[in-house]
């Protein structure tokens, strides 16, 4: 019977230490991956920029995946609000990710105010670029430090005025430590909503030049719905703005939307025009933006 406990235990440990074997090989092996986007030796800094954005011939694959995207090319004149609808996986999240260099365009060029983004230093490329993602990605730190993270001078009143604009304040207000509240693990769960307008607070501290919005698609309910949208409306004054849009609202609000199928750009035009000459806006028109 002595024996019994201290034979399960050898198994247990034995089983144990394959599996932290096994873990600690893959994290080697991801350690150990290169980079996809190197900074170049002779990289410069980007000036404060005016955000005119220019697609020159874009193309790009994952690894040795099949091409997503092929010849894209446009350009969005600094200040304009461009949205992009699509059907699920026809690279959508991919298009804007190659905006800050999360990956580099496997062919052709993308251009900040005439300059390939490849020739600028990363610091300099992505702290003039705001975003605010479908998962909202919220650290284990306090509300306050969540809302300041892309800047850290920044001061008491610019994080007040910026969880304002985001329509933050209020439900902050009613959390037992307010800013000083921890989020996550450790903290409050704070709800979909709530983690929106967060992230929104924090690009609004930051204030970019260009602005990249992938809305989520998860529902929430009208009244934060609107919370949110207005939120973003405040945050989009001015900037360069690459919206995903998942709403009917947030497509007919943006200046010109851009149809993304089969890799490439179908069309573009206003939500009007669209509707009456592209068959695919209409289909996605009636599947994804058609609130129900
Ligand atoms: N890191 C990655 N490595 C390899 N393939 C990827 C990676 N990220 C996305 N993909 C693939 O690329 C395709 C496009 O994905 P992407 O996320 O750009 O689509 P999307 O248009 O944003 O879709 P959704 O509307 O569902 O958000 C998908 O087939 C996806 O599986
Ligand atoms: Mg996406």
């Amino acid at each position: 019977m002595l024996l019994w406990m201290p034979t399960q235990m050898l198994g247990f440990i034995n089983m144990m230490s394959h599996q932290a074997i096994a873990g600690g090989e893959r994290i080697f092996e991801i350690i150990d991956t290169p980079l996809d986007v190197v900074e170049r030796p002779d990289a410069r800094d980007l000036r404060p920029m005016r955000g005119d954005v220019t697609f020159r011939e874009v193309g790009f694959a994952y690894g040795s995946a099949p091409p997503l995207l092929r010849g894209i090319d446009f350009r969005a004149p600094a200040g304009r609000t461009i949205a992009i609808v699509g059907p699920s996986g026809s690279g959508k999240s991919t298009l804007i990710n190659l905006i800050p260099r999360f990956y580099d365009a496997t062919f052709g060029q993308i251009l900040i105010d005439g300059i390939d983004v490849r020739e600028l230093t990363l610091t300099s490329l992505r702290s003039q670029i705001g975003m605010v993602m479908q998962e909202t990605f919220l650290f284990n730190m306090t509300i306050r430090e969540n809302i300041s993270y892309g800047r850290t001078d920044a001061t008491e009143a610019d994080i007040v005025a910026a969880a304002k604009a985001a329509n933050a304040h209020d439900f902050i207000g009613e959390l037992a430590a307010g800013y000083d509240t921890m989020i996550g693990e450790k903290g409050v769960r704070l709800s979909g909503g709530q983690r929106q307008r967060i992230a929104i607070a924090r690009a609004i501290v930051v204030d970019p030049r260009i602005l990249i919005l992938d809305e989520a698609t998860s529902a929430v309910d009208s009244r934060t719905d609107y919370l949110i949208q207005q939120a973003l409306d405040r945050l989009m004054v001015g900037r360069t703005t690459f919206v995903i849009a998942h709403r009917l609202t947030t497509a007919m609000r943006a200046d010109e939307i851009r149809v993304l199928a089969d890799g490439a750009v179908a069309a573009r035009g206003s939500h009007a025009e669209l509707l009456d000459r592209s068959p695919t806006y209409r289909t996605i028109y009636e599947t994804q933006l058609r609130p129900t």
